[in-house]
């Protein structure tokens, strides 16, 4: 049974690789959403395929979410590379969430766990485009955006739409506006719908799409049976390098496709 089971989860990975063109695929076993040992297996796995492609001068940077800070858990120091040189930054800025799953707490954490460099971005995740306009004058977030540009690997979650609408605490009019916009997807402060077009954008700081495209590594991290539509429309979006997902995600994603 054992053998079997490795087979299929290799099938899923090579299969959703193959139709999405992607470097890599791990499919953990199991539901992240029902099991949290399963999501500590993806934080394990998403922790292995993060060193995997890491130098010793590098710069990483990380959204937030409980699937990234499960990664930030299970990071321990690089075998034979010293991480002193590199940098682990935030993608956005984050106040938005809860501490333990902000950008900057995920940054900070993982950079302690390696022995590598931490810098912070402290603005909200939405901004307003008063609070905006200003926060872009400020020299010293200008620097730290600068380094947060210029990231060769990007580590980030992926969510449903409606879900992030709500734990963000959109009033219920951008909500419905992000619905009716046909939304599926939330990924890097982007709302993408089916198609992986990117239908709706917070105002915040950090990574913008132009970044995105061009940072050599995209690392995308995401399981559970409902986020199957939504890790399908970011794949499809055509950026990612490499998915680290679940059998569950993993089942329904084939399904689709
Ligand atoms: O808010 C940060 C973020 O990475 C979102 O971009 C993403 O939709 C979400 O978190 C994923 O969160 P979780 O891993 O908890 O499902």
């Amino acid at each position: 049974p054992m053998a079997k089971e490795l087979f299929g989860l290799n099938e899923l990975s090579e299969k959703i690789r193959r139709t999405y063109g992607l470097r890599k695929v791990v499919v953990v076993p199991g539901d992240c959403e029902a099991s949290p040992l399963t999501k500590r297996d993806l934080g394990r796995e998403g922790a292995k395929a993060l060193l995997g492609v890491m130098n010793q001068e590098d710069t990483v940077a990380v959204t937030g979410g409980s699937t990234l800070a499960a990664v930030a858990e299970e990071l321990n120091p690089h075998a034979s590379v010293s991480m002193k040189n590199s940098w682990f930054v935030p993608a956005r800025g984050g106040l938005g969430e809860s501490v333990e799953f902000q950008a900057n707490t995920i940054a900070s954490t993982m950079a302690k766990r390696v022995g590598a460099q931490y810098r912070l971005l402290h603005v909200p995740d939405l901004l307003s485009d008063d609070a905006y306009q200003s926060l872009v004058q400020d020299r010293n977030i200008q620097e730290i955006v600068d380094v947060i540009r210029r990231c060769r690997i990007i580590m980030h979650g992926i969510g449903d739409a409606m879900e992030m609408t709500r734990r963000r605490r959109l009033d219920p009019a951008a909500a419905e506006e992000i619905q009716r916009e046909g939304a599926v997807a939330e990924s890097f402060g982007y709302y993408f719908n089916e198609q992986g077009e990117v239908v709706h954008r917070m105002i915040t700081l950090g990574l913008r799409l132009e970044d995105i495209i061009r940072t050599e590594i995209v690392i995308g991290i995401a399981g559970g049976k409902d986020k199957a539509t939504a890790i399908h429309s970011v794949l499809r979006f055509g950026h990612e390098d490499i998915l680290v997902t679940d059998e569950a995600a993993a089942v329904e994603i084939c399904r689709q496709i």
